[in-house]
């Protein structure tokens, strides 16, 4: 079969290799896989990729072969799946705790943007607690991640202000009831709530924001920019904030992929997918990935998707 494999290229990340089908654990379902999202945080990996790596954590697609010890969906059934590794292939196995069956209502491409990204979100905002009535302030909102919370966000009653680059990117925000910004400093505080996740300066710009008492989730650096504090900043302004670390990590996976399909399903959520195209075009794609260039997700499909 054919799989993606890392080329330790920054202009050309990966390329096609012929290997050998995966030979499924028992706990582990073979799925044909459809349609793959990577997530930017994978293209950091694919600069100096360690020997063992196999990307590809996002996928869809149709289980050929059920797992031996009876767990999970049968031959047939479409799924959408997040595997620790090994998902940019024609074919990956995958611990059935970690897999969701789809409604005949979601394509592949779409449910392929789910998980890593999905799943962050849901996390995320159970970290954050009660949002209703809650201002709260997201930095890095243009990704996947964040049209995600921002649309579970506004949902469950936030006042929620993004921060984007430009507002093409915070286009699709505003559309479901963010208010835009393009600088952490032009965010009017102070907010209840802060999901901060693109470090460097925005870091401690955020901090002085949150309302005395309030809480700082950090869950991400995006400019690959470390973060000072000073602890003499913090008196007399934002006094006794939490600041929360956050790692969505933590199998299992398919309770919270059910979630996200279900939210789906009821028009609740809606994936914002602004390139789809064939896997040929995976380097070109992750390249822009890093880069800035795709709002909301990426989604290569194998051939065959419905
Ligand atoms: N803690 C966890 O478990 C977890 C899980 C998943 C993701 N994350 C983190 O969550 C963030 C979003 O992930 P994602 O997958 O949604 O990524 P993404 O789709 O690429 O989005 C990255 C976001 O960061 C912004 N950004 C990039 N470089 C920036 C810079 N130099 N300065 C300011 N903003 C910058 C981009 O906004 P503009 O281009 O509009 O500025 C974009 O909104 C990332 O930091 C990622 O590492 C954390």
């Amino acid at each position: 079969m054919q799989r993606l494999i890392p080329t330790g290229d920054a202009a050309r990340p990966v390329a096609f290799a012929e290997v050998p089908q995966p030979v499924p654990e028992p706990g582990e379902a073979l799925i044909k896989v459809e349609a793959f999202a990577p997530n930017r945080g994978e293209t950091f990996l694919l600069e100096q990729p360690r020997p063992e790596l196999l990307p590809g954590k996002d996928i869809a697609g149709l289980v050929v072969q059920a797992a031996a010890d009876g767990s999970g969906p049968g031959i047939g059934t479409r799924v959408v799946g997040h595997p620790a590794q090994g998902g940019w292939a024609e074919y990956a196995a995958v611990p059935t705790h970690s897999l969701a069956v789809l409604p005949d209502s979601i394509d592949s491409a779409r449910a392929a943007a789910l998980p890593l990204a999905g799943i962050t979100a849901l996390r995320l905002l159970r970290t954050a607690g009660s949002l209703v009535g809650r201002r709260v302030l997201l930095t890095g909102a243009s990704g996947g991640v964040g049209h995600y919370v921002t649309e579970l966000a506004v949902g469950a009653g936030a006042e929620l202000t993004t921060v984007t680059s430009t507002p093409a990117r915070g286009e699709r925000l505003a559309e479901l009831g963010a208010h835009v910004v393009h600088e952490v400093a032009a965010a009017q505080g102070p907010f209840d709530v802060v999901l901060e996740s693109t470090g460097g300066p925005d870091l401690a710009l955020a901090l002085s924001k949150v309302r005395p008492g309030g809480l700082l989730v950090w869950f991400g650096q995006a400019s690959r920019t470390p973060v000072s504090l000073d602890f003499f900043q913090l008196l007399g302004g934002s006094e006794g904030v939490t600041i929360q670390h956050f790692h969505y990590a933590g199998a299992p996976y398919g309770s919270d992929l059910s979630v996200l399909v279900s939210l789906v399903e009821q028009g609740r959520l809606h994936p914002e997918i602004s390139r789809t195209t064939d896997w040929a075009r995976t380097a070109d794609t992750l390249v822009d990935l890093r880069e800035r260039r795709i709002r909301g997700k990426a989604v290569l499909l194998t051939g065959g998707a419905r």
